[in-house]
């Protein structure tokens, strides 16, 4: 099997990126979120990863910034998490997870929150973002979806409302 590698993503692989993701969810919605947040001021290029496989995207991550009702600090987000349907179940999503959770610690950022798979995320270290006390930023986010993980750069003063972005739809 041909050698993973996760890299910052490239303008020149938002195509591949949109095949992916589309694959990935079985409907574009979630690679039209992509192409929104690249435009929006929470995007951090250089947290949005690739996993690529013999010169082919295979699988995607992106983490970006989002607010914290009442207070000025923002904490970042993992959306989406996308590996092409035949390379799943190989450790590509878990790659993916854990360099984009390197790149933040790296930066100094406390946390990152997630709206996702219960079953999954707990393999990187997220918990339920309630224990850190993180309100969800709607109500209708299923029990045990809603989680964050603590990062080197913790701080038990952010806690609070999460706020994602006008305009920002989860599919
Ligand atoms: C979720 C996803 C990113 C995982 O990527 P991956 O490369 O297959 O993940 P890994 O190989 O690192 O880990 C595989 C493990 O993840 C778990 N897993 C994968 N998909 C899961 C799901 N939908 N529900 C629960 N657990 C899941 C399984 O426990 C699996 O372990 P197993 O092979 O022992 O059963 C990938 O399956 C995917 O793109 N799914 C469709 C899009 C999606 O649902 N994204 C997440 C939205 S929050």
């Amino acid at each position: 099997m041909p050698a993973v590698v996760v890299r910052v993503e490239k303008t020149a692989d938002f195509d591949a990126i949109t095949s992916v993701v589309d694959a990935a969810f079985g409907d574009p919605t979630v690679s039209a979120m992509v192409a929104w947040l690249r435009e929006s001021p929470g995007y951090v290029p250089e947290l949005a990863f690739v996993a690529e496989e013999a010169g082919h995207v295979v699988g995607y991550t992106m983490l970006s910034y989002v607010a914290v009702e009442g207070t000025d600090r923002r904490v970042l987000m993992l959306t989406p998490m996308a590996v092409r349907p035949d390379r799943q179940r190989r450790g590509i999503g878990t790659a993916l997870g854990r360099a984009a959770l390197a790149a933040a610690d790296e930066r100094g950022e406390p946390l990152v929150v997630v709206e996702g798979i219960p079953a999954y995320y707990p393999r990187f270290g997220f918990r339920p973002a309630l224990d850190l006390g993180l309100l969800p930023p709607t109500p209708n986010i299923p029990e045990g979806a809603w989680m964050a993980i603590a990062l080197a750069g913790y701080d038990t003063a952010l806690r609070g409302r999460v706020v994602y972005p006008a305009g920002f739809l989860v599919p």
